[in-house]
């Protein structure tokens, strides 16, 4: 089929959907200047994800060689102040709107889809502008803008940059007093809100597999656990389909172009 045919399938099939759910990986972003982490030039190629993936191996780096990750955070710093919601995470508010989406399942961690305007979002690896306290429960959603603001500044009049000079930089906790740390989850620890994750694959009727590789588990799995609970799947990846074996439309386009083009094809399926 030609990419305009597989556009006219997916969006028939969503015109007729009343509990659709997204399944999104960092391409999603990607079109908000946020590289993703497998493709060429990606996050991976760039940091060792042994070095800066998991919580060990990120303390252990900072505390052997700061100066090493420091550009290459600095530059996050920047990215993440710089993006804003991109027209997919528009066009997935819009689904929202139309009655057709319900759930946002995220593998992201850059607030993007609540900032675009979707309100049931289940961010499975967490997300980097809530910080949440090493000894008691208290966590705290910060404004990604301001966040970023603060941090840069305290790294830019920083004299040197231990690992307790870092940690001291992070805000502290308003119960305790304690030390917290972004409420991501690195490799190795527990997903965040699986339950609902595969609570919204099993139940949808339609799962938007949009800007993933496929290749992270749980989350990799819920277009798997959509179409054995009956749903139809339809995948948005310029690259590849990871999900090949269970999609019924593939939209082989970036998602910023690709998203509000189904939308406009469901209105005018919808408006007949
Ligand atoms: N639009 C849609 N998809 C895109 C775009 C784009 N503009 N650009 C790239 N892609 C696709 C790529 O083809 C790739 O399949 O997005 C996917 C990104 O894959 P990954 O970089 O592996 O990102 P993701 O699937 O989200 O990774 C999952 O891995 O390292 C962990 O915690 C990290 O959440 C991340 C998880
Ligand atoms: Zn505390």
């Amino acid at each position: 089929m030609t990419i305009d045919q597989e556009i006219q399938k997916a969006a028939e099939i969503l015109a007729g959907a009343k509990n659709a759910a997204a399944s999104c990986g960092a391409g999603v972003s990607a079109e908000s200047g946020i590289a993703t982490f497998r493709d060429p030039g990606g996050v991976w190629e760039r940091v060792n994800p042994a070095e800066v993936g998991t919580a060990d191996g990120l303390m252990a780096t900072l505390q052997r060689s700061p100066e090493k990750l420091l550009p290459f955070f600095r530059e996050l710093l920047d990215t993440f102040e710089r993006a804003e919601p991109n027209p997919a995470h528009v066009a997935l508010r819009d689904l929202e709107h139309m009655g057709i989406l319900k759930t946002v399942v995220t593998q992201n961690i850059d607030n993007l889809h609540l900032e675009a305007g979707n309100t049931d979002v289940v961010e499975v690896h967490g997300n980097s502008f809530r910080f949440r306290c090493l000894s008691c429960s208290w966590s705290q959603d910060f404004s990604r803008k301001e966040l970023i603001r603060e941090v840069k500044e305290k790294i830019d009049s920083a004299e040197g940059f231990t690992l307790s000079e870092i940690i001291e930089m992070m805000p502290k906790c308003e119960h305790c007093q304690s030390v917290t740390r972004p409420d991501v989850v690195m490799f190795g620890e527990a997903v965040q809100d699986i339950p609902r994750a595969f609570d919204a694959a099993r139940k949808c009727d339609v799962m938007l597999a949009v800007g993933t590789s496929g290749v992270v588990y749980p989350a990799a799995y819920l277009p798997f656990q959509a179409k054995e609970a009956g749903a139809w799947v339809i995948v948005v990846n310029p690259n590849e389909n990871a999900f090949q074996r269970v999609s019924d439309a593939y939209i082989p386009l970036k998602a910023g172009e690709a998203m509000p083009k189904l939308v406009e094809s469901v209105k005018s399926i919808i408006a007949g």
